[in-house]
C-alpha cells in the first residue's frame, strides 16, 4: 500500500545511531555548547523524526525571512511557523558558519544533538511576532515566549544524538516512520488527524465522528508539549483520552498517539503547521475547527481554515476537513452545527474554557451534552490532585 508522501517528498531522519552516534557523542564532549529550552529539545527531536519535514534542521536566515513573510521556505514549499534556534550573544559570537556546536539541555546537562552551523542572524522579534501572531502584544502567550527569547539565531542542519524519555505514557509516543507503518499495516488508506491541547468534550468528539463517517481511521494526536499554565495538564488529559476511547470509539478504526511539540498559540499559522506535521505522521486528512489553535479573540472564528485558501491542493498535500461551531442542541436532541440546526441560540448548549475549568475544579461535572460523564470523572479527580498542595 501507497502511503501520502511526507510534505516535501521525504521523510526526514537525523537521528544518530550505533558506532556513528558514539563517534559524535565524543566528539560532542570537546565542543562549544548551546544550552538549549525543554522546547527547543522538542523541536529538535520532531525535526530528526521526520514530524517537521522538510526541515533537517533550526532555520537558516534565508528561510526564515522566507517563513516569516511568505509562508514558505525560501525553495516555495509551504511552511508557516519558524522553527528556530534562539542563542545568547556572548554565545552566538562564538559560533559561525561552518562551526560544529553540542546542543545540551538546559535543564538536565544531556547533550541531545549537534549543530552544524551554516547561519547566525539577528531578527527583529516584532516582525516575527505581527507576521506568525498577528499582533506584537505581549500579553498573547506565543509572543511573550518569543519576546523572552534571545534574538539572535543560529540556522543549520542537526544531527540527534539523545532523545528526550517521557515521564509517563511513553507506549503512546509513536516516530511518524511508526505511524505511517502502522497506518498501513491496519490497511487504513485515509486517515483523519485531529489535534487538540484540551479534553475531548462532545463538539471534539462530534467533529471527529463526522470525519470518520467518511475516512478509514481517526488519528487522535494530541499536543502533550508545553502549553500554557492554566490548560489542562497532559498527563490528565491522557487518561481522559483513554477513558473516551474505551467507553465510546471504535477500537479498530481509531488510533492514540501523541504529539510531544510545544503549542504556539499562532491561530490560523498553526493549523497549516499542524495540518503539515499530521501529514507527516501519515494522515491523508485534518480536521480544522473553530478558532483551531487561537487564544483569547486574537483571531476570528473561522480564520485557521480561511488561511487555507492561500495554498493550492497540491502544495498542501494533504485535505483539510473544516467543521463549524458544534454544540449540543436541545431541540434537535443532538450534536449539531449552524449548518445543520434550524433552532436559536438559546437552544444550544455553550460553555466557556474558562466555565468548564470552574466547574471541574468545584467537582462538579458538566452537562453529559458538554462532557461525557466518564471524562468529567477523570478531569475532576486531575483537576484536584494538580491543584492540591505540593507534597499532599
Ligand atoms: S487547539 O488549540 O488544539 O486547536 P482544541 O483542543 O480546543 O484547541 O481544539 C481542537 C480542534 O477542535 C481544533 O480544530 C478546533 O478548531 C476544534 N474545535 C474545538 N471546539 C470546537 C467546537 N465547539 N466546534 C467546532 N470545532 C471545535
Amino acid at each position: 500500500m501507497t502511503s501520502i508522501l511526507p510534505h516535501g517528498g521525504t521523510l526526514i531522519n537525523r537521528l544518530a545511531e550505533g558506532e556513528e552516534r558514539l563517534k559524535l557523542l565524543e566528539e560532542a564532549a570537546g565542543l562549544p555548547r548551546i544550552e538549549i529550552s525543554t522546547w527547543t529539545v522538542s523541536d529538535l527531536d520532531l525535526i530528526a523524526v521526520g514530524a517537521f519535514s522538510p526541515l533537517t534542521g533550526f532555520l537558516n536566515k534565508e528561510d526564515y525571512e522566507s517563513v516569516v513573510k511568505t509562508m514558505r521556505l525560501a525553495n516555495g514549499t509551504v511552511w508557516s511557523i519558524p522553527v528556530t534556534l534562539a542563542v545568547d550573544e556572548s554565545r552566538a559570537s562564538e559560533l559561525a558558519a561552518g562551526t560544529r556546536a553540542a546542543l545540551v539541555g538546559q535543564e538536565d546537562d544531556v547533550v541531545y544533538g549537534l549543530i552544524d552551523v551554516e547561519s547566525v542572524y539577528t531578527v527583529d522579534q516584532s516582525v516575527e511576532a505581527q507576521h506568525v501572531f498577528k499582533t506584537t502584544d505581549p500579553e498573547h502567550p506565543g509572543v511573550a515566549k518569543l519576546l523572552a527569547r534571545p534574538s539572535t539565531y543560529v540556522g543549520g542542519t542537526v544531527t540527534v544524538l539523545n532523545r528526550p524519555q517521557p515521564e509517563k505514557f511513553g507506549e503512546f509516543y509513536f516516530d511518524p516512520a511508526e505511524t505511517r507503518r502502522l497506518f498501513a499495516e491496519k490497511g487504513w488508506r485515509t486517515v483523519v488527524g485531529f489535534q487538540t491541547r484540551n479534553p475531548v468534550h462532545r463538539a471534539h468528539e462530534y467533529i471527529q465522528k463526522s470525519a470518520m463517517e467518511i475516512v478509514d481511521a481517526l488519528f487522535l494526536n494530541p499536543l502533550v508539549g508545553e502549553t500554557k499554565s492554566d490548560d489542562v495538564p497532559a498527563n490528565v488529559r491522557m487518561k481522559s483520552y483513554l477513558v473516551l476511547l474505551k467507553n465510546y470509539y471504535p477500537e479498530n478504526r481509531t488510533f492514540l498517539g501523541v504529539f510531544p511539540a510545544a503549542m504556539r498559540y499562532a491561530g490560523p499559522r498553526e493549523a497549516i503547521f499542524h495540518a503539515m506535521v499530521r501529514k507527516n505522521y501519515g494522515c491523508t486528512h485534518f480536521i480544522v475547527g473553530r478558532d483551531h489553535a487561537g487564544v483569547g479573540d486574537y483571531y476570528g472564528t473561522y480564520e485557521a481554515q480561511e488561511i487555507f485558501s492561500n495554498f493550492t491542493a497540491e502544495e498542501l498535500g494533504i485535505t483539510p476537513l473544516f467543521f463549524e461551531h458544534s454544540f449540543f442542541c436541545t431541540k434537535c436532541g443532538n450534536m449539531a452545527s449552524s449548518k445543520t440546526c434550524p433552532h436559536p441560540k438559546e437552544s444550544h448548549m455553550t460553555l466557556s474554557g474558562t466555565k468548564v475549568r470552574a466547574l471541574l475544579r468545584d467537582g462538579v461535572c458538566p452537562p453529559p451534552e458538554f462532557t461525557r460523564p466518564e471524562v468529567a470523572e477523570v478531569l475532576i479527580e486531575g483537576m484536584q490532585e494538580s491543584a492540591a498542595p505540593s507534597g499532599s
